[in-house]
């Protein structure tokens, strides 16, 4: 099994961006202990992350050729974006939608994803465990 996790805008940044919010964990630490989790759980995860739309788009396009099932934070985009919600509506794959905050518990303009309604499930607040609770989803579901 072949899983990717695709990381959004300003993710790059994890570590040093608002720590009070997303935790101390940089991105490619959050990659490391996915990467592991997968190893142990049977599954290849291949990590990206862009802060732009279009090439997130792309990587969803490409996954449908080699991937089981994507890992999702698509940022601040969960927000505004109907191309990425028709690129998850499109690929056929399942998709699940993680962000480390809860965002119902932050902004109003945060509590609406215009993804949700086409990933097979989401997890919001746990940290980088939310990405890792996804995993797990799609490997053992
Ligand atoms: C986020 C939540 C979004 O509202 C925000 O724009 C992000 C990160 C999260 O992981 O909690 O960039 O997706």
């Amino acid at each position: 099994m072949k899983i990717l996790v695709l990381h959004g805008p300003n993710l790059n940044l994890l570590g040093t961006r608002e720590p009070g919010v997303y935790g101390s964990l940089t991105m490619e630490d959050i990659d490391a202990k996915l990467v592991e989790l997968g190893r142990m759980l049977g599954a290849e995860v291949i990590c990206r992350q862009s802060n732009h739309e279009g090439v997130l788009i792309d990587a969803l396009h490409d996954a449908r050729t080699w991937a089981d099932g994507v890992v999702f934070n698509p940022g601040a985009y969960t927000h505004t974006s109907v191309a990425l919600r028709d690129a998850v509506a499109a690929i056929g794959i399942p998709v699940v939608e993680v962000h480390l905050s809860n965002v119902y518990a932050r902004e109003e303009f945060r509590h609406k994803s215009l993804l949700s309604a086409v990933c097979k499930g989401k997890i919001s607040g746990f940290g980088w465990q939310s990405y890792a609770l996804g995993l797990r989803a799609l490997v053992e579901g």
